[in-house]
């Protein structure tokens, strides 16, 4: 059974979802939807769907707090699909490399698997040869978020989630609240929060990977990217930064200036997979990169608080896994431009920290825009 809400310019209530609705296709007014969509660790899981007043639409479940779609006009009017995702639970309950999932508590790698924080040694899951990777075995990309009434104007959706002390290995009880809000000029607004009762380290980020031809059966080797950032931090050979932050002058990650992926990747062993340290203007939410594909017209803004970008070419992807629109996903099928702190930051004392203590409120926001 489904649950329809519309909102219309009206408040809208997830507590009101109380409808009874029998329907069984989405509406298609502004609003938020949600039908049920299967069970994982005997909690119920939903996929919400966000449409806005120009009918467009996202779709985010709260298993994995993960972003399954996201319907975008391309020059001519059409609509398609520009994030890569499954039109069910169930593959997202087998291996995948996060597609559009939540990630945490720490995004990205840590090397050796381990830290040291006020004298202790952490030892968290190797589940990347010996490193750690976007949270360990179980991180917040595979669990059921508790889904929080809201109240907007716009359709938005609420995911609460406690992370016990200890899991995977991190210190304090962390307590994550994830705001998902789609708005009228096509927007996916992303805000986090986060409050501890240890010192631990923190790092969210969402892992969509786009394609903005709507075709995932295509690569994105022919997008354009403009990235505001003067350097980027170099990996070792298990892709853990060394520490450095190296000038993007004259190399193949200077996308100060817009150049197609495909141009200079060759150069880059393995293909894009590096943190760009981004030319931020002060602590506010900035735009700080741009995508397009000239074909479709489709551009994607990404905006953030966040010091860093994982730009990842999506190096790993292998033609084996068969994602929305039937197609099998090949390498450089598509993109994502993760928003963070540097990536093994615990073990980097010159990178900007990324230790919430308790009584301090971690609050970073991402914003994602659709656009021509
Ligand atoms: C990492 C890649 C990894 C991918 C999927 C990205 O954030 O930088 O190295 O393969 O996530 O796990």
């Amino acid at each position: 059974m489904k649950q329809i809400i519309t909102a219309g310019i009206a408040a809208l209530s997830l507590a009101a979802c109380s409808s009874g609705s029998e329907d069984t296709e989405p509406d298609t007014t502004k609003g938020l939807a949600v039908q049920e969509w299967g069970m994982v660790d005997g909690k119920q899981v939903h996929l919400y769907t966000l449409t806005n007043a120009k009918g467009n639409t996202v779709t985010i479940t709260n298993y994995g707090g993960i972003v399954t779609s996201w319907m975008a006009p391309d020059k001519a009017g059409n609509k398609a699909n520009i994030v890569v995702g499954f039109d069910s639970l169930a593959p997202y309950l087998q291996k995948h490399p996060y597609f559009g999932a939540l990630i945490g508590r720490y995004a990205n790698r840590i090397g050796d698997a381990r830290f040291i924080l006020d004298g202790v040694t952490y030892q968290l899951a190797a589940n990347n040869g010996k490193n750690h990777l976007h949270g360990g075995n179980k991180g917040y990309d595979k669990v059921v978020w508790e889904v929080k009434p809201v109240v907007d104007s716009v359709p938005a959706l609420t995911l609460t989630y406690h992370s016990p002390d200890g899991e995977e290995g991190y210190p304090g009880n962390l307590h994550i609240e994830v705001i998902y809000t789609f708005t009228d000029e096509d927007e996916l607004l992303i805000e986090y929060s986060a409050s501890t009762d240890k010192a631990t380290p923190v790092n969210l980020t969402n892992h969509a990977y786009f394609n903005l031809s709507g075709d995932m059966g295509t690569t994105i080797l022919g997008h354009t990217l403009q990235v505001k950032a003067d350097a980027y931090t170099p990996v070792d050979t298990t892709l853990i930064t060394t520490g450095e932050r190296r000038s993007v002058e004259g190399s193949p990650f200077d996308f100060r200036t817009p150049h197609t992926i495909g141009e200079r990747i060759a150069d880059v062993p393995g293909g894009y997979d590096h943190n760009f340290v981004l030319a931020r203007e002060g602590a506010e939410l900035e735009k700080v990169a741009v995508l397009s594909d000239s074909v479709s017209g489709r551009k994607l803004e990404v905006y953030t608080t966040e010091p860093g970008m994982q730009f990842y070419s999506g190096n790993f992807l292998d033609g084996t896994i068969r994602v929305n629109g039937g197609n099998l996903l090949q390498k450089h099928g598509a993109l994502c431009m993760e928003t963070q702190h540097f990536p093994d930051s615990p073990n980097k004392p010159d990178f900007p920290s990324v230790v919430l203590k308790p009584g301090e409120k971690y609050h970073t926001i991402t914003k994602y825009k659709a656009t021509l």
